[in-house]
């Protein structure tokens, strides 16, 4: 996993939490990096696992809402370092159905040890998007909050439902539906 993904992970969690939570987590943790990451480096998603499972027991939050919450952060890093990515789209919708064919793409050409997951698009219309996400990984929670902020980036609203395919999230159908607000009373 990549080391920007740690690095703005532990932002995040100094942010909410205080740096005292941070140096917590990183002692009940048992790191090979010992906690001391830069955002070119690259480390073990295990070592993700432990902190994210820390930071949940300390905090009585689930491990998902953790996600949630750092997938919509993540957002904005990607607003930040990658503008004209996302500046090729125009609509929500289609940029979800291409994270697969043109995100994920360029991420692995600046990336090549990127670990990502596969989204697969089901259905597809103006409006609607059926997708299933696979990754050993289940991140799911972070992919949801990345989707939501799609829609707030476009000033745009949806209705998203996450069905779990597997049990233990490694395959995970998402259910998007653009809300259409002019048509709200
Ligand atoms: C320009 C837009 C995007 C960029 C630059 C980007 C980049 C990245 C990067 C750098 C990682 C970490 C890879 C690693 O640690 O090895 C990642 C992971 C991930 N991305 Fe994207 N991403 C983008 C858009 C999205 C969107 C819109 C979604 C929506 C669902 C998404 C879903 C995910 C998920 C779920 C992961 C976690 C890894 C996993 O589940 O296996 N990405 N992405």
């Amino acid at each position: 996993m990549k080391g920007i993904v740690f690095t703005e992970f532990l932002e995040l969690v100094e942010d909410k939490f205080g740096l005292e939570m941070v140096d917590t987590i990183i002692e009940q943790s048992n790191l090979e990096s010992n906690g001391a990451y830069t955002s070119v480096g690259t480390y073990q998603f295990s070592e993700m696992l432990q902190l994210l499972q820390n930071l949940s027991d300390n905090t009585a939050i689930s491990a998902d809402d953790l996600l949630l919450v750092y997938g919509e952060h993540f957002f904005s890093v990607i607003e930040k370092s990658y503008p004209s990515l996302l500046a090729t789209y125009q609509d929500p919708i289609e940029m979800l159905a291409s994270i697969e064919n043109h995100i994920h793409v360029e991420v692995r050409k600046i990336y090549p040890d990127a670990e990502l997951p596969t989204f697969k698009t089901l259905e597809k219309t103006e409006n609607s998007l059926v997708m299933i996400y696979q990754s050993s990984r289940a991140m799911h929670h972070f992919g949801l909050g990345l989707m939501n902020k799609t829609f707030d980036h476009f000033n745009a609203k949806a209705s998203i439902v996450l069905e779990k395919i597997k049990a233990d999230g490694t395959e995970v159908k998402f259910l998007i539906n653009r809300i259409d607000e002019s048509k709200s009373n």
